[in-house]
């Protein structure tokens, strides 16, 4: 056995300062507020959105089903959940009737700060502004249940991310490292 060190940043947004995204959801898509019977659904969407990422190496449960399902019924459970700042995203094919939920995110509270969990989005669904979206409606949520600052965290590699968070206001405040077990073959 051995360990990896995987450096991540911690982000601090203050709520005061939130501005609401300039544009719509893209058409055929909507935002679905949490109930308990949507569990499943957004373990599948979580599952679906981390499983080749790199973020399935640093927290392993996410690149798994049951883990996702797990971690899901952990978060929901949580005295700090905050079921306003928990949406699916969900999208609606006009000709064919079919729906699918395609990304996710939760909000707990945590010592009086917002904490995002678990932003994620399926790759078919990406690039079209639906994490902002999701991101902007917890963290309105999060200002409505009163809060003053939010915070997450996100792997130092993820550029992408980093860079969503940052156009919505995060800041880096420091960088924190979380250590993995890893069993060499
Ligand atoms: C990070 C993640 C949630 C982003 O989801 P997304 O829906 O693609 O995010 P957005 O569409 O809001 O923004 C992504 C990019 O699309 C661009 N974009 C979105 N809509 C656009 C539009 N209409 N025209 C041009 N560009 C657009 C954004 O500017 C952004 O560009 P960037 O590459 O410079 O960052 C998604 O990639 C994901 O699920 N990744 C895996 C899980 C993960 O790492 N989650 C974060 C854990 S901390």
């Amino acid at each position: 056995m051995g360990v990896m060190y995987y450096k991540r940043f911690r982000m601090e947004l203050d709520l005061r300062k939130l501005v609401a995204p300039k544009w719509d959801l893209p058409a055929g898509y909507s935002l679905v507020s949490w109930q308990e019977d949507l569990l499943w659904d957004h373990a599948e969407v979580k599952y679906h959105s981390f499983r080749t990422e790199s973020d399935a190496n640093v927290f392993p449960c996410l690149g798994d089903r049951q883990g996702c399902l797990s971690l899901m019924s952990e978060i929901s459970r949580k005295e700090s959940f905050l079921p306003g700042a928990t949406w699916l995203a969900r999208y609606d094919t006009s000709h064919s009737r079919k729906w699918e939920y395609c990304g996710t995110i939760q909000g707990i509270q945590d010592a009086g700060i917002g904490s995002i969990q678990n932003l994620g989005v399926i790759p078919e669904h990406r690039n079209q502004r639906l994490g902002t979206f999701l991101l902007f409606k917890s963290l309105a949520a999060f200002r409505d249940y009163g809060l003053l600052r939010a915070q997450l965290e996100v792997t130092a590699r993820n550029a992408g991310a980093i860079r969503l968070y940052e156009r919505i206001g995060f800041t880096k405040l420091r960088a924190v490292y979380k250590i993995v077990e890893v069993s060499h073959a």
